[in-house]
């Protein structure tokens, strides 16, 4: 009998990517999504990369009676990999108290649902955000949580403080926060990849649109920081290393390995990258001349980042495989099928 795993936002960039390698380490996945930021097509593409449709559920998280309506209807869920949340930095701002309602009532809900139909294991979808601009480089899992630069910055260190008190109050529960880094690329089989709403916030579907001629031009935030090329430096991963990781978590807590009822991990490559040496990269595996100008900072942009993955190394023993260029050539042929399809 296939374990189920509930993947919520499973429609999303990375919530696809880890229900395809779900699905192909044996697990049933059945994913719930408001189509917020995605669209139920996704779970046709995931069909044809596996041979296998996950049930889709589409309703709201904050609905806590249709939440409880569905694990009244799916009582076999082993775990919960939790994805859906409002994740655009800059609407977060202008929009604060939709994206606390969101992210904060939809992880409640689920959790005070896990207590009453005793779902006991959740992998949480957590964020490098929550270090701000670390004092020391590579950043470690213990560094200090920065005051957030950003509603959506503050849902994940309360999402993740909402959590640890969970697990210390009721010991059924245990999680694991997986703290992102930057996730770029898409599946190789051009199928699925992030699909940006409108005109995109993040560097790589910018720089993808510009190649495939929907933006006149890349704009690059500023080249007067304090690094070797004056841009700023984050720690790009690919999503399908990070979809794996995502396994490997969910399996740690189904089969009690975790070392405790709440676990943190960085998910980074260990090495930073410019933005300025991703432009590089991108235009070096597609062979094509990116157009781009130099501007001003962007508000809330940290100088640098990049991830001390030897946590998650030693502990999950996950390490990215995939490299920089793998994502980007992944991300430019994803952009190409999303351009066919339109
Ligand atoms: C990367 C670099 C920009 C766009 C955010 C969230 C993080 C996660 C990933 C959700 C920065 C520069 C970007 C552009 C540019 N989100 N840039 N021109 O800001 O590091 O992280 O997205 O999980 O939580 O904080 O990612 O891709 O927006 O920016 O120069 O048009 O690219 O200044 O240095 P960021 P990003």
């Amino acid at each position: 009998m296939k374990k189920k795993i509930l993947v919520t936002g499973g429609t999303g960039y990375i919530g696809s990517h880890t229900t395809v390698e779900l699905i192909e380490d044996g697990f049933e996945v059945v994913i719930i999504d408001n189509l917020y930021n995605s669209e139920a097509v996704v779970a046709d593409r995931i069909k044809e990369i596996t041979g296998i449709k996950p049930q889709l559920e589409v309703f709201d998280l904050c609905d806590q009676k249709k939440l409880n309506t569905f694990f009244r209807k799916n009582k076999n869920i082993t775990a919960i990999i939790h994805f859906a949340a409002y994740k655009a930095v800059g609407e977060s701002v202008s929009k604060p108290n939709e994206y606390y309602r969101n992210n904060l009532v939809s992880l409640i809900n689920l959790l005070d649902a896990m207590k009453q139909f005793h779902v006991a294991d959740m992998v949480f979808s957590s964020s490098c955000t929550v270090y701000g601009q670390p004092e020391r480089l590579p950043v470690t899992e213990d560094a200090p949580m920065q005051p957030a630069i950003s509603p959506y910055g503050n849902t994940k260190q309360t999402g993740e403080e909402i959590l640890r008190d969970n697990c210390t109050a009721d010991k059924n529960i245990k999680a694991i926060s997986l703290r992102y880094f930057n996730p770029i690329g898409a599946h190789p089989s051009g199928l699925i990849g992030e699909l940006p709403r409108g005109v995109p916030e993040n560097l790589v579907p910018f720089i993808t649109q510009t190649a495939s001629g929907l933006r006149d031009e890349l704009k690059v935030f500023g080249n007067d920081y304090d690094t070797p090329d004056g841009s700023c430096i984050r720690d790009y991963l690919h999503v399908v290393d990070l979809a794996k990781a995502h396994v490997i978590a969910v399996k740690r807590l189904i089969e009690g390995k975790n070392k405790s009822t709440y676990e943190i991990f960085n998910l980074g490559t260990g090495k930073g990258v410019s933005v300025l040496e991703a432009i590089k990269s991108f235009e070096r595996v597609t062979g094509i001349k990116l157009k781009y100008r130099i501007t001003g900072r962007r508000a809330g942009d940290i100088e640098k980042i990049w991830a001390d993955p030897s946590f998650a190394n030693k502990e999950l023993g996950w390490k990215t495989l995939l490299t920089l260029d793998e994502a980007m050539q992944t991300a430019w042929e994803w952009e190409k099928n999303i351009r066919k399809k339109n």
